[in-house]
């Protein structure tokens, strides 16, 4: 291959050729990238990505909410390099090993009132319909097949596998498959930008569960979970609710004995300011989903926690009352020995605190956006910021997208709304830069 060359392997352009013929892009209409290149990522540090041209990219947006510790983190390098050397994967039916024993237990130790029997997927929505199935299959174990209906929040979003995207609200993704979908409800979503006439966040929160309350009143005896992304769904662009919604969902999914599913894939480690942001509203679900962050983002995992009562409605002589699910990788040896150089960082850093003293600095920052013409709805909560932007342009988001990368911000607006979903190890001065990028957008838009 020759410099220059459109197959040139030191370069963008030959990268995103070889990539446009090889790759199928997830999320993407490929005929988009006959207009707006690809970027191809040599190498990654900190919270910086570099392409081939030399270029630089701020991941504001964690790779798709999964990077906490930056890029080529040492730590989590170390650990997995480790555990490589080592035990790289082994079948967890039958099997286990030592990073798995190690990081369930851990987590049941961190999660809210004794959650535990980690049962592991890959990607989120593996996690998603792990929980679907095993909470159908729990009731049905205690004499209650008819509890097979899932009730999910407007605008929810917990994966894209059939089973994930039935209990999902986001119809760019869904319309399509509709016709594949099992029917299942939906209750409007507690998002404190539903205020009608100066109502608070927490009264737009009890007004949406008092439609839960009556969804539930009527429909419990058919009804397995309700599934919720607890303070912030993300998918619906960032919509942030009152931990109140959480408060009212268990009590009412306790009287109706409706099983509660907290989906902690994006919320999980940190991103709402506490480890699991359920501890907002010091509530434990029945089932907690964990992903994305689970492994600092290097490695796909998914871990669904569960009761005591749900576990032993499964637990007996008979085979077929077990829960007969697997992935290949269930429990793969590399993804959990990340899982717990993350957690140690957790720990050894006190990262939950650190995060606290970093959001508040990073806020005065974005305080500058909050004032802007073009911004409304500016929010915040943990290591999460978001906004919309009033904009004309019909191509907004991929507008954006591309002024963006000119000023080395990478941000993936949803729809009209922009956010930050920055790892934990970026600087007030990176953070400061974004600030800037965006305001520049803003002016020039
Ligand atoms: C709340 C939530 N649930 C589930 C998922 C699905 O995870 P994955 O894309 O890893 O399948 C996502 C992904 O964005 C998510 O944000």
């Amino acid at each position: 291959m020759n410099a220059g060359t459109s197959t040139d392997a030191r370069t963008n352009a030959g990268w995103l050729a070889r990539s446009r013929a090889a790759v199928f892009h997830p999320c993407t209409q490929m005929k988009v990238h006959e207009t707006l290149p690809l970027v191809p990522i040599e190498r990654g540090e900190g919270a910086w990505l570099y392409d081939f041209d030399g270029r630089r990219y701020l991941d504001a947006v964690s790779s798709w909410w999964v990077n906490l510790f930056g890029h080529a983190n040492p730590r989590i390098n170390a650990a997995i390099a480790d555990q490589l050397a080592t035990l790289e994967h082994v079948l967890l039916a039958g099997f286990t090993h030592r990073p798995v024993v190690e990081l369930s237990e851990r987590l049941s130790a961190l999660t809210p009132r004794g959650l535990g029997h980690a049962f592991y997927g890959s990607d989120g929505a593996s996690a998603t319909e792990i929980a679907l199935k095993m909470s159908f299959h729990a009731w049905a174990n205690r004499g209650r097949p008819r509890k097979r209906g899932f009730v999910s929040v407007a605008g929810g979003y917990h994966g894209e596998t059939l089973g994930a995207l039935a209990v999902t609200d986001v119809p760019l993704f869904r319309a399509t498959y509709e016709p594949l979908l099992a029917r299942q409800a939906t209750v409007p979503s507690p998002d404190a930008r539903l205020a009608r006439g100066g109502e608070s966040p927490r009264e737009v929160a009890e007004r949406a569960a008092r439609s839960l309350e009556a969804h539930l009143a009527a429909h419990h005896a058919t009804t397995a979970a309700l599934i919720v992304e607890p303070l912030v769904q993300g998918a619906a662009g960032m919509a942030m609710h009152d931990p109140h919604y959480l408060v009212r969902a268990r009590e009412l999914c306790t009287r109706y004995g409706v099983h509660l599913i907290a989906d902690e894939i994006m919320t999980g480690f940190g991103r709402t300011g506490t480890l699991f942001a359920c501890e907002q509203a010091s509530i434990a679900p029945d089932f907690l989903l964990l992903s994305k962050g689970i492994t600092g983002g290097y490695l796909p995992l998914a871990c669904v926690l569960s009761t005591d009562d749900v576990y032993a409605s499964f637990y007996d002589e008979d085979v077929a009352r077990g829960f007969l699910h697997s992935h290949s990788y269930t429990g793969n040896a590399l993804a959990c020995r990340a899982a717990l150089a993350v957690l140690d960082i957790f720990r050894d850093d006190d990262v939950i605190a650190a995060n606290l003293g970093r959001a508040a600095r990073f806020a005065d920052r974005a305080a500058t956006l909050a004032g802007h013409p073009k911004v409304r709805s500016f929010r915040h909560r943990g290591m999460i910021w978001a906004f919309e932007v009033t904009s004309e342009r019909a191509d907004f988001p991929r507008w954006f997208f591309g002024e963006a990368l000119r000023r080395e911000v990478l941000l993936r607006p949803i729809d009209r709304t922009v956010y930050f979903m920055p790892p934990y190890v970026t600087t007030e001065a990176e953070f400061g830069l974004l600030v800037d990028a965006v305001l520049a957008i803003l002016d020039d838009a």
